[in-house]
This record gives structure tokens, C-alpha cells and sequence, in this order.
């Protein structure tokens, strides 16, 4: 495929403090040679003998490629993001940004010092939408390659040494006020109400446990923080404990086969918290038989792992512990 060119967005002339000289310069030298580096790339990929030359050549064009793409895509974007005056943004992004970033304010100290962080040196300052948490933050990509996977940037400041010393030399500060001067946040506005379109990536469903209510490890962490009262059953099943060797500090391991012999071990009026080994289904079926039985039992999605995935503490689980847990049951 051939990438097609995208026509200057910005009306050069209207910009205050940057010259249509140094857009002009910007935009047929950097961004064109970004686009047809990308498009010969692109022709020796479709072009590649797969029989004749290496995997690694090959690897090395696929890494060419996503510099290239990536400098065509965020120059496009940084001539998108000029043309305004940089002043007033409009209600629902200055409130998205307050919400992220603690105040627009914030948000513009951080940006700023960012771009002063790479003065000198090279690369973009994005202000980036990532779908996943339905947030707003401030990336580097120092390699033009370096973008959120996923995310989406909705406005971009070129801090390559090409971008400003034709007219401002060494002074980058100077560029970044610019720069700040001449956002057109209308602009960035609409690329923000495109953006939170996006839907997340899709989360794991597990159908037949739709009415179980579950809990994340980042909630069971706080409630055990905060010193509130739950009780914590690990149902990891009875052969896989054999080989554990630890178990989650605060909770109890019981033999979800076994349920009728402890069931009666438990407070109603506390919480209840189960878990198996990932989350997906004794940790859920033990849950779902609590609550029938009258508990407000949940299952913690993803289970012993993800605890352990957040560094969640933990303890030895030795035979001692199995042991002890059975004997909390019998007794
Ligand atoms: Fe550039």
C-alpha cells in the first residue's frame, strides 16, 4: 500500500511566534521524508524474497517501519495541534484534564517540563487518551516509536531539534512557549470527544458467573489496609495445594470439595472473600454457593496469581499450614 500525504492542517500565516518559514521547512523536510521513507519501506516489505534474504533483515525493515509510520502519524498530529491561541480550553477536556492531572494548571507544568526535559535532546511530548483506564497522561516517545499501545493521542509537541532551530537556535524554551501560545485546544477538544469513543480492550466474561459479584486484589489490599473485616478463603483445589508453596497472608485455605464441612466455620455478618488459583471457576462456584447460603461472599478475580501479580504478601504454605487449616475446620 501506498500511505497518502495529509495536507498541512494548520494555517501558518494565523501563528503567533512561529514562522510559516519554519512550518514550511517542517513539513515538506521532516514530514515528507517521514512519509516516503515509510512508503519505500513499505514497497520492500511487499517486495521481500522470504527465500532469499534473512529474518533479521526483515525485522530490521519492520522496525524502520513503525519509526517511520509513527513520524508520519505525530507530525501530522503536531500540525493539527497549532492554530489557536492556546488560551482557553473548552469545559469537557479542561474538566478530563483536571480530573487526571489535578488541575489544568498541573497539567500544563508537567507538559511543559516535560518538553524543557528534552531540550537538548529529541523526541515528543503527547498528551495521550488511553482507552484501557479512560484517562488522560503525558508521554515521552523519544524514538518516535515509543507510543501507549492503544492509547490515542489527541495533541503532540515536536521536540526534535529540526522543529525549532532554523528560528529559535538553541533557545527551546522559547519554542515551547510558542508552541503553548498556539494550541488550538478546539482542535484538541474533538480529537478528545473522538478518542473516549474508543471503547477499552474487552475484559474477561465469564457468563455463567454473571450474577456472582466479584472483587478485585486491589480492593481485597485495601480492605485488609484498612483494617476492615472480611474473611479470606483460599479453595485453591486440594491437589494443586500439594505443590504450593505459599498462600495469601490473611486468608484461610479450605477444600472447596469439602464445603459442607466448613461452611458453618464462617460469620454472616462479615464479608466473605474466595479465591482459586486464576479466578475462573472454583473461586466463582464457591462464592455463588456462599451467597445462596445467605453470605455476602465475592470471588477475587484473578485469583492467587493476580495477587501475587500486585505483590500482594503472602506466606509459607507448608504442611503445617494444610494441616493447621484442617484442624481450624474439624475442631
Ligand atoms: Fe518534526
Amino acid at each position: 500500500m501506498r500511505y497518502q500525504l495529509a495536507p498541512l492542517y494548520c494555517r501558518p500565516w494565523t501563528l503567533n511566534g512561529i514562522s510559516a518559514r519554519l512550518i514550511e521547512s517542517h513539513y515538506e523536510n521532516n514530514y515528507g521524508a517521514a512519509l516516503n521513507r515509510l512508503n519505500v519501506i513499505s514497497r520492500e516489505i511487499e517486495q521481500f524474497d522470504f527465500s532469499k534474504t534473512s529474518d533479521q533483515s526483515l525485522a530490521r525493515l519492520k522496525r524502520d517501519e513503525i519509526v517511520a509510520l509513527n513520524s508520519t502519524l505525530l507530525h501530522e498530529l503536531y500540525f493539527a495541534s497549532l492554530g489557536g491561541d492556546g488560551r482557553v480550553l473548552p469545559d469537557a477536556l479542561a474538566n478530563a484534564i483536571a480530573k487526571d492531572f489535578g488541575s489544568v494548571d498541573r497539567w500544563r507544568q508537567e507538559f511543559v517540563g516535560i518538553a524543557n526535559g528534552l531540550a537538548g535532546g529529541s523526541g515528543w511530548v503527547l498528551l495521550t487518551y488511553v482507552p484501557r483506564d479512560g484517562r488522560l497522561i503525558n508521554q515521552i516517545a523519544s524514538d518516535h516509536d515509543q507510543s501507549i499501545a492503544g492509547g490515542v493521542p489527541i495533541l503532540a509537541l515536536d521536540m526534535y531539534e529540526h522543529a525549532y532551530h532554523l528560528e529559535f537556535g538553541a533557545n527551546a524554551s522559547a519554542y515551547i512557549a510558542a508552541f503553548m501560545r498556539n494550541i488550538d485546544w478546539s482542535a484538541v477538544q474533538s480529537r478528545y470527544e473522538d478518542a473516549i469513543k474508543v471503547a477499552p480492550p474487552r475484559p474477561l466474561e465469564q457468563k455463567q458467573f454473571a450474577d456472582v459479584p466479584s472483587i478485585s486484589v486491589e480492593e481485597v489490599r485495601e480492605m485488609l489496609e484498612s483494617g476492615t473485616s472480611v474473611q479470606i478463603i483460599d479453595t485453591r483445589p486440594k491437589h494443586y495445594t500439594t505443590k504450593a508453596q505459599d498462600i495469601m497472608e490473611g486468608a484461610v485455605w479450605r477444600d472447596p470439595e469439602r464445603l459442607d464441612d466448613w461452611i458453618g466455620t464462617l460469620s454472616k455478618t462479615e464479608p466473605v472473600v474466595t479465591f482459586c488459583v486464576y479466578g475462573f471457576h472454583i473461586g466463582c462456584e464457591t462464592a455463588s454457593t456462599l451467597r445462596k447460603a445467605g453470605f455476602d461472599a465475592r470471588y477475587m478475580s484473578g485469583g492467587h496469581f493476580a495477587w501475587k501479580a500486585i505483590k500482594g504478601p503472602v506466606r509459607l504454605f507448608d504442611d503445617g499450614a494444610l494441616v493447621n487449616s484442617r484442624l481450624t475446620v474439624t475442631s
